[in-house]
């Protein structure tokens, strides 16, 4: 029986489309904060993306930040939703989490947990 992958939430293949824009990309110079021509160019491509990415989900481009992955971008989710709910409102402090969520999840919940004044609960699958 052939092998069936399924964990595409932690890395999946790249659509063809994406493997042509990175390749391209990875052939060109530029740090994106430098002030220089190369670093400019870079810079467009990062804008443009950014915009490009808002309008396919119907975001804002402000609302879409780019990170270096999983762990990264679960730290921002959860930190930021958390602080900027508190600020709302200072009642706003549960946390309802998957169970059986990746310790990416799981470990800025319980940051929040013992420096933050959250509370966490945790709804575990079933069968
Ligand atoms: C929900 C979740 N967050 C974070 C990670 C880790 O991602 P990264 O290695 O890009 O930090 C994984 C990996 O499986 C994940 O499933």
């Amino acid at each position: 029986m052939p092998a069936v992958y399924l964990d595409h939430a932690a890395t999946t293949a790249l659509l063809p489309a994406a493997r042509t824009a990175l390749l391209e990309q990875l052939e060109q110079l530029g740090n994106p904060s430098a002030i220089n021509s190369a670093g400019r160019a870079a810079r467009r491509v990062v804008e443009e993306s950014r915009e490009r990415i808002a309008a396919a989900l119907g975001a804002l481009p402000s609302e879409v930040i780019f990170t270096s992955g999983g762990t990264e971008s679960d730290n921002l989710a959860i930190k930021g939703t958390y602080a900027a709910r508190l600020a709302a409102d200072p009642a706003r402090r549960r946390l309802v989490v998957g169970g059986a969520e990746h310790h990416a999840i799981l470990d800025p919940v319980e940051f929040l947990v013992e420096t933050q004044g959250a509370s966490a609960s945790f709804a575990e699958p079933d069968a």
